[in-house]
């Protein structure tokens, strides 16, 4: 059998693991033979390919981002349309003209929802959800997610030291557009003094007190604020106008408001750090390596089950087969009972 292998979406640590699994797994155990798409939907769309075996995939499991490259390219949008065919017919033409009898998608909600469309569309495609957000229903982490919280967490560790040295209010912008798993767990991990995420929109008052209470002891304020977040005065805190293929708002500078107001109110020095892409690139810890490993390993097990249309995803300690569609129905949002334990930190 011929298989396809694509990774879409923004990167994440632990994407090359499940490449290198996958391939090595269906190598040895399926005979498979393997096709590399580069840039996400971008490959199949313009018939981009590199080739992926053994040799290939040696020496990638620490490495971060992904050697297949990847795009936020958007084949079912009517940009994809070229000399009369939608992206939809090129994507089948080209895995035609390849021999590939399947595609595993590597994603996150965008490139998931579209490999569930093409399933529908009678293409045999197994997904793997990534994404450094921990947002996709149906699984209960992702990889990407426990590298991206230890990096935060290290920079919280790093400012604390920094903020108590000049008795200033430290503000650190995570990543999460619509969900604050990052800036949760990072926030818990590093003893944060107020922990903001998109869920639970913020009174910026409550905030402040909150950043004088800390200041009567000895130890510095730091505020985690996922990039999503926003006052309850607000509906968004979108500073950012572009939007990327898949329609999505680019987020960025809430931290910077935040801590042009936390100075102007308590009148104590303030200041932002935006982690942003740092906190996707590199080395993926030990926890992602092994789920992205079982996800590969699991996915081309599928593949050879002919189990189409089908995502696998961790449920507890198990792997386990799931519609695609279950994965991108709805996002997994933090809920109110989580926050509010962390609520106790706060101040
Ligand atoms: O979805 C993963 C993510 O890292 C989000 O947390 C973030 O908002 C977005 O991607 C950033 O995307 P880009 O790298 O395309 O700017």
């Amino acid at each position: 059998m011929r298989v396809g292998v694509l990774t879409g979406g923004g990167d994440c640590p632990g994407l090359n693991a499940v490449i290198r699994a996958i391939v090595r797994t269906g190598t040895f155990d399926h005979e498979c033979e393997f096709v590399g798409f580069r840039d996400g939907w971008r490959g199949p769309l313009d018939a981009d390919t590199q080739p992926l075996d053994v040799s290939a995939v040696r020496g990638i499991l620490p490495r971060g981002g992904t050697v297949l490259g990847s795009s936020r390219t958007n084949p079912l949008s009517d940009q994809a349309t070229l000399e009369g065919k939608t992206g939809m017919e090129r994507i089948k033409e080209n895995l035609a003209v390849f021999g590939v009898d399947a595609l595993i998608a590597i994603g996150g909600e965008d490139t998931l929802g579209v490999a569930g469309t093409l399933y529908e569309h009678g293409v045999n495609v197994v997904g793997v959800p990534k994404t450094i957000d921990n947002d996709l229903g149906a699984t209960d982490y992702t990889f990407g997610f426990d590298t991206a919280v230890n990096i935060a967490m290290e920079a919280i560790d790093r400012l604390h030291t920094t903020a108590e040295s000049h008795h200033r209010a430290l503000i650190v912008e995570v990543m999460g557009r619509n969900a604050g798993w990052i800036a949760l767990h990072a926030g818990l991990a590093g003893g944060a003094n107020v922990i903001l995420i998109p869920e639970h929109p913020f009174d910026i008052e409550e905030v402040c007190d909150y950043v004088q209470q800390r200041f009567q002891t000895r130890y510095a304020p730091i505020v985690v604020v996922a990039e999503g977040a926003h006052p309850k005065t607000l509906s968004t805190s979108v500073v950012d106008s572009k939007l990327d293929a898949f329609g999505h708002t680019r987020y960025g500078g809430v931290g910077q408001l935040l801590a042009e107001e936390i100075e102007r109110r308590t009148g104590k020095e303030a200041r932002a750090a935006v982690l942003g892409h740092i906190q996707r690139g590199g080395t993926p810890t030990a926890f992602d390596r092994v789920l992205a490993t079982r996800f590969g390993i699991h996915a081309i097990r599928a593949v050879a089950d002919g189990a189409f249309g089908m995502m696998v995803a961790l449920r507890g300690t198990e792997i386990v087969r799931v519609p695609i569609g279950d994965a991108t129905r709805e996002l997994k949002l933090v809920p109110p009972e989580r926050y509010a334990e962390a609520e106790v930190f706060f101040g």
